[in-house]
């Protein structure tokens, strides 16, 4: 571990002596999950050194450990990351990663990741929820890059197969309905082109985002098996009437907001 990760580890078991087993990270507008946690303990990102801060509204900032609990079930202890720092607001993958280091030094072996993401398959609507089955990495940047040791391992980063099929199989049973699909990464802080959707949906790409890439890539190479759901916030560029924003991203976020947690929520439960 390096100096700088141990100091934020150091800070951050101060204040919550706990071992996590699953790390979950809550994207644009899917912070408020945490609200439903038990046994919380919050920290700022502020108050720990070296952690990045995100500047992008819905994204809290902070880490919190704790458990969900339903009548007698009761999950593993969860470390939770509300808001994540993208790449456009830093140029620095570092930066981005830098909780998914913190996750795994503090003992969490399971990376869950959430996202806010743009349609580009046609037959999706806002307000799906997605399991990410695969990604396209359309930025040609990537966090091991230089990475002391990483290079010579080659890593082939993966969402966990049998991870996916838990969370389909805890969908159907729970009557929750959801969208299968690859997430396509994109840099931003722009939103696609016309043109450029069209691209990506002859390359494969059933929904675009500008996170979560990255985060999967160092979980990889850390070992850590990974899951992931994208919220479709909207359709992608050139593929509704609707002009796009991040109020739009938001909003929806908010109106599938019951759905998420339940779907979220299940899946926790079947995993601890
Ligand atoms: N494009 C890129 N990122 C996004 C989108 C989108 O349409 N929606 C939410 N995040």
């Amino acid at each position: 571990m390096t100096i700088t990760l141990s100091e934020s580890i150091d800070a951050i078991r101060s204040r919550a002596p706990l071992v996590p087993t699953i790390a979950l990270v809550l994207g644009s507008g899917l912070g408020d999950f945490g609200d439903h946690l038990s046994n919380t303990i919050s920290i700022g990102a502020g108050e720990i050194p070296h952690y990045p801060m995100s500047s992008v509204s819905g994204h809290a900032g902070r880490i919190l450990f704790g458990t969900l609990e339903d009548g007698g079930r009761k999950t593993t202890q969860l470390v939770v990351f509300q808001g994540r720092v993208h790449y456009y607001e830093c140029s620095d993958l570092g930066k981005v990663v830098y909780p998914i280091r913190v996750a795994r030094a503090l003992g969490a072996t399971t990376l869950f990741v959430t996202n806010a993401a743009g349609g580009v398959n046609r037959l999706f609507t806002p307000g799906d929820l997605m399991f990410i089955r695969d990604y396209i990495n359309m930025t040609g940047e990537n966090p091991l890059i230089g990475l002391k040791g990483a290079v010579g391992q080659r890593i082939r980063p993966a969402f966990d197969p049998e991870l996916l099929a838990i969370a389909r199989r805890t969908a159907l049973n729970h009557a929750i309905p959801t969208q299968d699909g690859v997430y396509c990464w994109t840099k931003g802080p722009t939103y696609e082109t016309a043109a450029e959707i069209r691209m990506m949906a002859g390359a494969g790409a059933d929904a675009v985002g500008m996170s979560t890439v990255p985060e999967v890539i160092a979980a990889s190479q850390l070992g850590m098996r990974t899951l992931g759901i994208s919220c479709i916030t909207n359709m992608a560029t050139g593929l509704s009437k609707e002009k796009l924003s991040h109020a739009e991203v938001t909003e929806t976020a908010n109106t599938v907001k019951a759905n998420f947690t339940r779907l979220l929520t299940e899946i926790l439960f079947a995993l601890s």
